[in-house]
Parts: C-alpha cells; sequence; structure tokens
C-alpha cells in the first residue's frame, strides 16, 4: 500500500499504459482523478468496479487535452469540492512518424497540442492547488524517443524531448514548494500505440533492447507508483528508461 490517502490525478486512463497505472495506484491504496477523453459506460464500469475491489474513490473527468477551456473547468470543479492532489501523471499521448520533409507543420503543432502544451496547461494549472498544499509529485510520461532522437521522429520524438527537457525546467523550479518532478522514459510498450508503429522500427527497437521484447504497461506503471510514492521521497529531476536496458 504505497499509495495510502495519496490523491493521484492521471490522464489518458481508459486504456493502455494510463489505464495500468490507474489500476496499480488504485492496488496502492490512492484515491484517483481518472481522465479520459469522454463519457462511456464501459469506463464508468469500470472504475466502478476497481474502486469497490480495492475500496478507494476514484472520480472520472472527461475533456478532451486539446480543450483548454473544458480543461479548466473541470479542475475548477475539482478546486471546488476542495479535493487536493498530491500526485499529477502527465499520459495521455499520440504518436507520429514520418521524415520532415514529409511531415506538415499543422501535424507537427497537432502532436505538440496534446504531447506538450496540454500537459503545460494541466499542469500549471493543477500546480495552483500543489504549491498551496506544499507537497506533490509530478511524473511526465515521456520516451526513449525523446532521448535517442532518430530520423522519422520529428513530431512524437521532438515533443517527447520538449517534454524532458521541461521536466528538468520545473524540478528546479518546484524544489522549494517540496515537489518533485520526474520522467520516465518507456521504450516500446505493448499498447495500441505500439500496434500503429512502422513494422520494421519496431522490430529494430525490440533488437536494441538487451531484454529483447517489448515492455508491458503494467512494468511502466509499477516505476509510476514508485515515483508517486514516499519511497522516492529524494528522486527528483530524473528521466527513468524503462526499456529493458537498450544497446
Ligand atoms: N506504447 C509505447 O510504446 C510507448 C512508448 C513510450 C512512451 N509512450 C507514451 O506513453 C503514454 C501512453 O501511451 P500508450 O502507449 O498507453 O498509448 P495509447 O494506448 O494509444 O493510449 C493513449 C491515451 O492517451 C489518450 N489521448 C490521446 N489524445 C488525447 C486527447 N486529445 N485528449 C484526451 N486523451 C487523449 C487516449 O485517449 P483515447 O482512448 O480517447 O484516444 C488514451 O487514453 C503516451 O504519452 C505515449 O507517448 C508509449
Amino acid at each position: 500500500m504505497l499509495l495510502k490517502r495519496k490523491n493521484i490525478l492521471i490522464t489518458g486512463t481508459n486504456r493502455g499504459i494510463g489505464k495500468a497505472i490507474l489500476i496499480e495506484c488504485a492496488k496502492n491504496g490512492a484515491n484517483i482523478l481518472a481522465h479520459a477523453r469522454s463519457k462511456n459506460d464501459e469506463f464508468l464500469e469500470f472504475i466502478k468496479q476497481l474502486a469497490l475491489q480495492y475500496d478507494v474513490t476514484i472520480t472520472p473527468i472527461f475533456f478532451d487535452m486539446t480543450d483548454v477551456k473544458l480543461m479548466k473547468e473541470k479542475i475548477r470543479e475539482i478546486f471546488k469540492k476542495k479535493i487536493k492532489v498530491d500526485v499529477l501523471i502527465n499520459n495521455a499521448g499520440i504518436a507520429h512518424g514520418g521524415f520532415f520533409q514529409m511531415t506538415s507543420v499543422s501535424k507537427i503543432r497537432e502532436v505538440f497540442s496534446v504531447n506538450f502544451f496540454s500537459h503545460l496547461e494541466l499542469t500549471q494549472l493543477t500546480l495552483k492547488l500543489m504549491t498551496k498544499n506544499k507537497y506533490g509529485s509530478i511524473i511526465n510520461i515521456a520516451s526513449i524517443a525523446g532521448i535517442d532522437l532518430k530520423e522519422g521522429n520529428c513530431a512524437y520524438g521532438v515533443s517527447k524531448a520538449a517534454i524532458i527537457a521541461w521536466t528538468k525546467v520545473l524540478s528546479r523550479e518546484l524544489a522549494k514548494f517540496n515537489i518533485r518532478v520526474n520522467a520516465i522514459a518507456p521504450g516500446l510498450t505493448e499498447t495500441n500505440m505500439a500496434g500503429f508503429m512502422e513494422p520494421k522500427a519496431g522490430k529494430e527497437m525490440v533488437q536494441n533492447s538487451l531484454m529483447k521484447r517489448l515492455g508491458t504497461p503494467e512494468e511502466i506503471a509499477n516505476v509510476a507508483v514508485f515515483l508517486a510514492s514516499e519511497k522516492a521521497s529524494f528522486v527528483n529531476g530524473q528521466i527513468i528508461r524503462v526499456d529493458g536496458g537498450s544497446i
């Protein structure tokens, strides 16, 4: 029970890595604000059962990450209910591959608007609460694509490199408020997103991993739980690769 009594806001919890983080946080006793893009019965039933199973509170929160007006409304509702946010996990993201000369700037803008600017907006809103409480942990889900920058990654990889740079700056600015900021850089992980990857590039990533396999969403979630917990109380400004070791 590493997260007992912690309140955690996680984005993109309806599938993939975000869903695995949601489950692991619930298992560890956290109360969760579970974000998804849009309301649906299957998701509502899932979080209801999960909350019952682990005796925690899971509150759904719905908005498109690029709809800043709606995001602000939803976060203000949380403020009004006096729910505090101890941990923010910026997970929602989209992938896009392609050479620079074949990628429109509007596509790069679209990728940045979800993978970078939406996280900036949500973090700025959440910080209004966190700084008051003088306590918090922010976890950004980046990617090894943002560290090992390669051809064909002018949109996704660069957006993740921006998240990594921002993580480092933010950790320096927020330490005085007792808020830690770290990023997780997963390698190729078994989710829908990995399924969309060009097969040759996917195979190459697996070959470049010392463990010669994809990661599971749970393996990423376990590191998120650690960073959210007091076990990581002196871990700050770090970009943690979770990729089976890369060559
Ligand atoms: N899978 C990998 O190999 C891998 C590797 C490194 C890093 N990552 C990172 O891990 C994070 C999670 O990815 P994943 O693999 O779990 O991908 P995924 O299965 O495709 O899930 C992406 C999540 O982000 C949400 N999302 C995307 N755009 C959104 C928007 N505009 N508004 C609201 N929600 C939005 C999706 O919601 P909907 O269901 O509504 O679309 C979904 O919940 C991402 O930041 C990704 O870049 C993944």
